[in-house]
Parts: structure tokens; C-alpha cells; sequence
């Protein structure tokens, strides 16, 4: 099991808060320096500075040093024979179809791409693909499948917190992982997401949506605990100025981890007008 390095989670934590180096530094009253060497993994922070600097990032001394996080949680999902989240593809995949059939290359960006069931599904229809996740355990078996399936796709490592596309697509997607975007990072990544679509390009994105009546789903990672749903319409917001294809909101049961239990989700595809 992989555990995510102390500097990788300061910074993860640092930036969710939205503060840069220099203010976490200052807030602890020491060098930025200092700061930057944790994130560099190349010094480690004083022990008696450990509670403090958890309780300043907000989060625990266990998971400074690397327990609890979310992608041990998912390492552990991904380690079996079968695929966690089952083979069919995602319906989302077949409405991207019906907007930009695979008459040429169209070149498509799955975040957090999982097991690789949807990114494999594209580049068996034909779209040049490539996608990304948080997950070794996730990306190997995503691998696995492609290679299965005999189709080329890019599939590599990445932090969702720092990747952002050098390139434009034709479509980007992502399906049940932008929740564990913090509030504060959400109107950048959209930012960065509709830069990198091409003219007439789609975005095809689904995100958990917080119902007071809905209670935390039973197989939710520490990190879903920590109360990252997106408020209702969010999404749709931060794409006003595209055209809306689907705009959807839906509760839906689901069975994940074997505990039955229900989800809320909103569902956009949005297309890029110039
Ligand atoms: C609910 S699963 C969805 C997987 C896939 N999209 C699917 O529908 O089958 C959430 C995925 O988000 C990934 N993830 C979580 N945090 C991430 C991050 N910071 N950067 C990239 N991927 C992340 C997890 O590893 C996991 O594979």
C-alpha cells in the first residue's frame, strides 16, 4: 500500500486552504524556505511542530504522515481481480458520442479515470485518448485493459490538485472526481479545463451534490467525509457562458462497497461557442 509523502500532503492541505507558501510560513512563524523543503520532500518538519502545523492545514498528525489519505483508499479498492466500478461504460460516454461521433481522431481527457473503463471504451470507438488518475493500483489496471482490449491510450499518474492540460481537447470528462476538488480550487480547474477545449469542443462533467437529507455513502473515503459535495448548481454556473447540452440534477441508489445507499449528482455537457 502507498502512502502519499508528508511534503505531498502539506502541500495538498496548503492548497486546498488557498494559501501559498509564504502564508503558511508566516502563520507558523518560520522561513517560506522551510515550507518549501517539506513540499520538496527534501526536510522533514520538526516533531514538536507536527500538531501545530496539522492544526493550521486543518487536518490530523496521521495524515501529515501519510495515513488516511485518499488514494491508500483507493490502491485498496483497485487491488483485486475485478473491477470496482464494473466494465460498462458510463452513459455520459454514449451522449458525448451522439455530440462528436469518432469521425476523425477527436482527441479526449478522462479525469480521474479509475480503472480505465470509460477512457478504453472511447479509444475502442475510435477518439485519441488520454487520462489520468491518483491511483497506481487504478492506472496499471486501466493499462491492463487497454492492452486487453488492443487499443493505445496515454494513461499516467497525476494529482488532480496540480495537473492542468498543456494541450487542447475536442472533450474532457471526468465522472464522480471532481468532489474532492476543495470549494477554493473548483473555479480555477473550470477555468483551466474550458482553455484547453477546442472550438465547438465539449466538457463533459459529473459531480456529487450535498443533500441535507442525504446521508455520507457507507464506503465514502476520509476524504469524501470531510464534506467536499458541491452545492447544487454549482457546476452549471462556472460554464454560464457555454451552451448547455445535458443539465441535469438526480438522485440515484447505488451499491458500491456492497451497503446499499443513494447518491445526488448534477450532469453537464457543455459545449465550447466562440
Ligand atoms: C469514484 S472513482 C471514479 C473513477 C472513474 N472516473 C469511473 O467512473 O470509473 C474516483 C476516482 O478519482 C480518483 N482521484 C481521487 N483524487 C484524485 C486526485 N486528486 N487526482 C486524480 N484522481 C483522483 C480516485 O483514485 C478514483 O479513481
Amino acid at each position: 500500500m502507498e502512502h502519499l509523502k508528508t511534503g505531498e500532503v502539506i502541500s495538498k492541505k496548503r492548497k486546498e486552504l488557498g494559501l501559498t507558501q509564504n502564508q503558511l510560513a508566516r502563520s507558523l512563524n518560520i522561513s517560506f524556505q522551510a515550507v518549501s523543503k517539506w513540499e520538496n520532500n527534501t526536510a522533514y518538519p520538526d516533531i514538536e511542530m507536527l500538531p501545530r502545523l496539522a492544526a493550521t492545514l486543518n487536518t490530523t498528525v496521521d495524515t501529515l504522515l501519510g495515513y488516511n489519505s485518499v488514494i491508500t483508499d483507493y490502491d485498496r479498492r483497485y487491488n483485486t481481480e475485478e473491477y470496482y466500478w464494473g466494465l460498462t461504460p458510463n452513459r455520459i460516454c454514449y451522449d458525448i458520442m451522439k455530440l462528436l461521433p469518432p469521425t476523425r481522431p477527436y482527441r479526449v481527457l478522462d479525469i480521474g479515470c479509475g480503472e480505465g473503463k470509460d477512457a478504453v471504451f472511447f479509444a475502442k470507438c475510435g477518439y485519441a485518448v488520454t487520462a489520468f488518475d491518483l491511483s497506481e493500483q487504478g492506472i496499471e489496471k486501466a493499462r491492463r485493459l487497454a492492452e486487453y482490449n488492443k487499443v493505445d491510450v496515454q494513461f499516467f499518474k497525476a494529482d488532480l490538485f496540480d495537473y492542468r492540460p498543456d494541450t487542447e481537447y475536442h472533450i474532457i470528462f471526468s465522472s464522480g472526481v471532481l468532489h474532492f476538488l476543495p470549494q477554493t480550487l473548483r473555479e480555477e480547474l473550470c477555468d483551466s479545463l474550458k482553455a484547453h477545449t477546442t472550438d465547438k469542443g465539449l466538457n463533459a462533467l459529473n459531480v456529487f451534490v450535498q443533500k441535507p437529507f442525504i446521508s455520507r455513502a457507507p464506503d465514502s473515503t476520509k476524504d469524501e467525509e470531510t464534506g467536499k459535495l458541491w452545492r447544487s448548481g454549482e457546476l452549471f454556473g462556472y460554464y454560464h457562458d457555454w451552451l448547455f447540452h445535458t443539465c441535469r440534477e438526480e438522485i440515484f441508489d447505488c451499491n458500491s462497497g456492497g451497503i446499499p445507499h443513494k447518491h445526488c449528482m448534477d450532469t453537464l455537457i457543455a459545449q465550447k461557442e466562440m
